[in-house]
């Protein structure tokens, strides 16, 4: 049963009850009147008459009163703060202890959720300012390398220049000129080395771009077997070692690509290739990417001392190679394979030495493959 908790609305209650049931009185009284015969006939008219109107009033009145009282009745069960109804809702005294409590859970909620929000916040911030720091320190980072890259490539190639002028020039004496090619091959490898390693900061650095353009592939590849040419020079091997160009009959004349890295990876490729190759050939095939429209493959074989099985696995990695210890008869700091494979991934491909080659006669393979981009869908 509905009961409600409010004083006045109970007070409203008892009046219109206590109004209801004078009416009821006052009609039942106007009903006796009226129907009672023999007081009919011992009245004159004008009390029958009032008698009359009496019972009119009150019927009207008592009606009146019971509606009003539902109605009251029906409009505090809808405003229950509860929703409950008037039949099965419950005590209205259970009703606002439940709402206190609630409401006690729900100042417990929102002060632990504001706690929250501000240690996030806080966390926040200062994730912002070390991010920003980051940024900082790899924008220093970057120009660092680029500059350090800048001043130290620029004085040792023109040692370089001097060093094969004078090894070139008629007038220099045999001795000199012998001298003279050895400080070239020397300076050449300081070179490569300061290269390979300010361009594996700069990979780590995140500072490589790949900027494709329209490339003929013919002449790039004309390029690359120059490099090979030249880097088996330097090594002395020009006279035991072939360098050897083949071009797939289904290549497009012009592809979608950034020229000077593939030149990167390939001419580290090669001169890996000349540096463990005393005889025979190094050879470049280049053919479409098997199952892409745009793609490229592009093979180094050689036909050196191959690389055992337990080496494998490691050569990939950054200062790894083959051959490690003291005894080590090869240069290199071992970076050359480690920055040819990020630079393949930056451009979508990858690089792989296959188990076994795929050509007769050579010992060792590795597979570029570059799915490259239509142009003009870019
Ligand atoms: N064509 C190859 N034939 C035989 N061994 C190879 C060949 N290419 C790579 N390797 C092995 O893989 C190792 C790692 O090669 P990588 O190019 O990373 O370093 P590196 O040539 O020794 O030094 P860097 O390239 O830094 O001058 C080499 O040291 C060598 O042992
Ligand atoms: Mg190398």
């Amino acid at each position: 049963m509905f009961r409600p908790a409010d004083p006045l609305t109970h007070t409203v209650l008892r009046v219109f009850a206590l109004l209801s049931a004078a009416a009821a009185g006052l009609t039942g009284l106007g009903l006796a009147v009226f129907l009672t015969p023999p007081l009919q006939a011992e009245l004159p008219s004008p009390w029958a008459l009032a008698a009359a109107a009496l019972f009119v009033f009150g019927t009207f009145a008592a009606a009146l009163f019971c509606c009003v009282n539902r109605l009251v009745l029906r409009r505090l069960a809808a405003l229950s703060p509860d929703g409950c109804d008037q039949h099965n809702g419950p005590p209205a005294e259970e009703g606002t202890g439940m709402l206190d409590r609630i409401e006690t859970s729900l100042t417990r909620h929102e002060t632990r959720i504001g706690e929250q929000l501000a240690q996030l916040q806080s966390e926040v911030s200062e994730r912002r300012a070390a991010e920003q720091e980051a940024k900082d320190a790899l924008a220093v980072q970057t120009s660092f390398l680029a500059t350090t890259s800048h001043e130290l490539r620029t004085p040792l190639n023109a040692m370089l220049g001097l060093l094969h002028l004078i090894q070139i020039a008629p007038d220099t004496p045999p001795k000199c000129k012998q001298h003279a090619r050895t400080a070239l091959s020397a300076g050449q490898r300081l070179l490569e080395m300061v290269s390979n390693t300010l361009e594996a900061a700069k990979l780590e650095a995140k500072a490589v771009t790949i900027n494709p353009h329209q490339t003929d592939i013919r002449r790039l590849t004309r390029h690359w077997l120059v490099t090979a040419e030249a880097s088996l020079h330097r090594r002395s091997r020009d006279d035991d070692v072939t360098a050897l160009l083949e071009l797939s009959p289904d290549l497009d004349p012009e592809y979608y690509l950034d020229g000077g890295r593939v030149s990167q990876i390939i001419g580290n490729l090669t001169d890996n290739a000349s540096k463990f190759t005393a005889l025979g050939k190094v050879q470049i095939a280049v053919s479409p990417l098997a199952g892409s429209k745009h793609g490229l493959e592009i093979r180094i074989r050689d036909t050196g001392e191959g690389i055992p099985a337990e080496v494998r696995g490691q050569i990939f990695e950054r200062f790894t190679q083959g051959k490690q210890g003291m005894s080590r008869p090869h240069d290199g700091a071992g970076l050359g394979l480690w920055i040819c494979t990020d630079l393949a991934h930056l451009m979508g491909g990858s690089l792989e030495l296959l188990d076994a080659p795929t050509a007769a006669g050579f010992a060792t393979e590795f597979l570029l493959k570059l799915p490259l981009p239509q142009a003009a869908a870019l």
